[in-house]
């Protein structure tokens, strides 16, 4: 059902059913299921003694006071860091912003005229505060037993050999630096040396193929690529100089050239004399970058850029979201420091890969400025086997662990035994990012992971949010499996209907956020009108996160799925429409139709109807090379599961494809088609039911 949006009409989708339908998800059917007896999982005593946030009643003083003086709230937060200039606040503001298209251009600032560094705070700081023997990156290797250990001073010492390099090659404030690295100590590294000369990163993560690294290359006009040679996951070789060539030839047929390549040698995949080289543009990182371990710090503004990264989004074309520096540093932080109750000591592990948001705010930034010791982990959680998440818990004695349910689902699958032998004592709190947890996992999660004594803080946010924006606070509030609880501080959910009314009480709606908060996103690189239209419009008068939503009796929220054409696959956002440009890029294929449809290890799995020129017929020789197509133009895990062959597409009479119904039958739902009374052809649905599972 279209959406009425002022300037714009957006359709929107609640995981397969149009807004007209019910809002039930189908992804996450079995949490609806076990709503009914939702229980309640409270903090331990001793737990709660010591946590951070330990009463309800100290998070509501708190929460209030965030949301009515948000300027004093975190003000008073932003003065623990350190700030070479003071930020303005003469009109007694630290913020400004509009978040109501009504009004005018979208505009979010936070701390504008304070002058800060990133780098300076999350490491320097630490160091010059005599805490420079502190371990900063416990890395793991792809192979076990390969190891290596920083501290801060270490860090320090490697973040300012690079960045006076970059500084060497003319990289200057606000130029733009393309990473494209496995997770190895020089990724945080190098995303650290870019901040510290005020470079914008765009780190895209490994698993992306040449065409969407060229893409994402041309369109901030990087100057300077820092990659590897290569990467070895699970027992996997990963020639990623190879794809990063492939990449540039494809920059430079676009007009963009790029100017340096700076190459991070890992013999352990690929020896120096083996990787593919380019004279006068290719650098061999050790040969170059200087040993002098001081680098003068670019003091920037609050506002200006810290980040780019892309996302999916409706449309083809990938989104670069861009995130400034002094919000969202005093943002990432503090979640860090609140939902995962963090100590000073810890040992903690986010098994993320830094090129995606949890990477950035989560395995760097959020963990670093708390001085954190984090464990960086190259390789898999299946290799060699499937214990291998538990024996680095007990080696490294991790406290705070931060996984994503799809990865808890494929560990469980492996049986408890893998998990029980090992140590996990040292585990204090549990996190989950990117799907909603379904109660199985959950259970599993506290049960056998954590023994029973580990709060789950199941964290809802986004790319665009930079930080958590719902989260328990483990110690404040009891937990139900599945539900991510309550706001972060400073953050006001609305559950919107369809016509943007805000919702009270209980009830099911669209997720939007009232007013902004220091870790939002400021724009879409060069896009400001696509940043507007897309998430400010559908809604006036609100952030529209894309996500659907349950709010209970108890004020507690649910996430229930995207409602626009975004799927979340093992965790990774895909736009529908990038699988179906590729798709159709492939000569034989005439029309494509993706959605997601449940799948029990991924969350959601990547279902492609297909339509092929006249007389071409589906072999099992096409579908493969459908499937290369997409691995070629997006990555591996953008390739879809299932293909399903159509003699048409279920349209209307205008000519819209009737997604509602493709869902219903890539969930095999069939007698439950919905309304078809719109279909111009009927006969359509019927061959695609004769066709299903073939
Ligand atoms: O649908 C929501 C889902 O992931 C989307 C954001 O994806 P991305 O920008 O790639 O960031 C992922 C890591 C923050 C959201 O719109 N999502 C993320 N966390 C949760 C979630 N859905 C339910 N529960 C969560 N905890």
């Amino acid at each position: 059902l279209p959406v009425s949006s002022g300037s714009r009409m957006v359709s929107l989708v609640v995981n397969g059913a149009s807004s007209a339908d019910n809002l039930a998800p189908t992804a996450v059917s079995e949490q609806v299921k076990s709503v009914a007896n939702e229980e309640l999982f409270y903090p331990s005593d001793e737990f709660r003694a010591s946590a951070l946030i330990s009463s309800r009643e100290q998070y509501d003083n708190l929460y209030k006071r965030s949301v009515e003086d948000p300027d004093g709230f975190w003000a008073d937060i932003a003065s623990n860091f350190f700030w070479k200039t003071k930020w303005d606040d003469s009109n007694g503001k630290i913020h400004s912003e509009n978040v109501d298209i009504r009004k005018g251009r979208i505009n979010i600032e936070w701390f504008k005229g304070g002058k800060t560094n990133i780098c300076y705070n999350a490491v320097d700081r630490h160091v010059e505060a005599g805490r420079g023997d502190d371990i900063a990156i416990l890395w793991e290797g792809n192979e076990p037993g390969d190891e290596k250990t920083l501290t801060y001073k270490d860090l320090l010492g490697s973040i300012c050999q690079l960045a006076n390099y970059l500084r060497t090659l003319g990289v200057r404030k606000g130029d733009a630096v393309a990473i494209y690295m496995p997770m190895i100590t020089d990724l945080p590294v190098a995303m650290l040396a870019c901040s510290r000369i005020g470079a914008v990163h765009s780190v895209v993560f490994g698993g992306f193929s040449a065409d969407a690294l060229s893409q994402r290359i041309t369109d901030c006009r990087a100057k300077v690529l820092l990659t590897t040679s290569g990467v070895c996951r699970g027992s996997k070789v990963i020639k990623l100089k190879e794809i990063v060539d492939e990449a540039l030839s494809l920059c430079l047929a676009g007009g963009h050239t790029l100017e340096s390549v700076l190459v991070f040698p890992n013999d352990s995949a690929i020896k120096r004399q083996d990787t593919p080289w380019i004279a006068n543009r290719d650098i061999w990182w050790p040969d170059v970058v200087p040993d002098s371990i001081e680098s003068p710090i670019e003091w920037v503004d609050a506002e200006d850029p810290l980040f780019l990264l892309y996302t999916s989004g409706s449309t083809g074309k990938p989104k670069g979201v861009l995130h400034t520096t002094g919000g969202y540093m005093v943002y990432t932080a503090t979640t860090f420091k609140y939902a995962f109750d963090y100590r000073k000591g810890d040992v903690y592990w986010c098994t993320a890969d830094c090129g995606w948001i949890t990477g950035h705010s989560y395995v760097t930034y959020g963990p670093f400025l708390n001085g954190a010791t984090v464990v960086v982990f190259e390789g898999v959680p299946t290799y060699p086997d499937a214990s291998r998440c538990w024996e680095i818990v007990e080696k490294y004695k991790v406290n705070i662990l931060y996984t994503a349910p799809t990865a808890i689902r494929a560990l469980m699958r492996f049986g408890d035994q893998f998990v029980k032998p090992l140590a996990r004592k040292s585990l204090r709190v549990l996190g989950s990012v990117g799907e909603p947890i379904n109660p199985s996992a959950w259970s599993w999660y506290y049960e056998v992971v954590g023994d029973r004594h580990c709060p789950i803080v199941d964290t809802w946010w986004q790319t665009e949010t930079g930080g958590f924006m719902i989260t328990p606070l483990p110690g404040a509030w009891p937990l139900k499996p599945g539900s991510a609880t309550l706001p972060f501080l400073g953050v006001q959910p609305a559950i919107v209907d369809e016509k943007g009314n805000e919702l009270e009480g209980e009830c099911s709606g669209y997720l939007c956020i009232k007013a902004s908060w220091p870790g939002a996103f400021r724009t879409l690189y060069e896009a400001h009108e696509r940043y507007e239209t897309t998430y400010f419009s559908p809604f006036q008068g609100y952030y529209f996160s894309g996500d659907g939503c349950r709010r209970d009796k108890d004020g507690y929220y649910w996430l229930t799925g995207r409602v626009d054409d975004v799927i979340n696959v093992s965790g990774h956002r895909i736009g529908t429409a990038e699988v179906e440009s590729a798709l159709v890029s492939h000569p034989l294929c005439t029309e494509a139709a993706v959605v997601g449809y449940e799948h029990e290890v991924k969350g959601q799995g990547i279902y492609a109807f297909v339509t092929l020129l006249e007389g071409v017929p589906f072999t099992d020789k096409l579908r493969k090379a459908l499937i290369l197509t997409v691995r070629e133009q997006i990555g591996a895990f953008a390739a879809p599961d299932i293909i399903h062959w159509a003699p048409g597409l279920p349209k209307t009479r205008s000519g819209k494809i009737m997604r509602r119904i493709l869902r219903k039958i890539a969930s095999k739902q069939l007698d439950d088609l919905g309304d078809t009374s719109t279909l111009a052809e009927p006969a359509v649905i019927e061959q695609l039911i004769a066709l299903t599972g073939k």
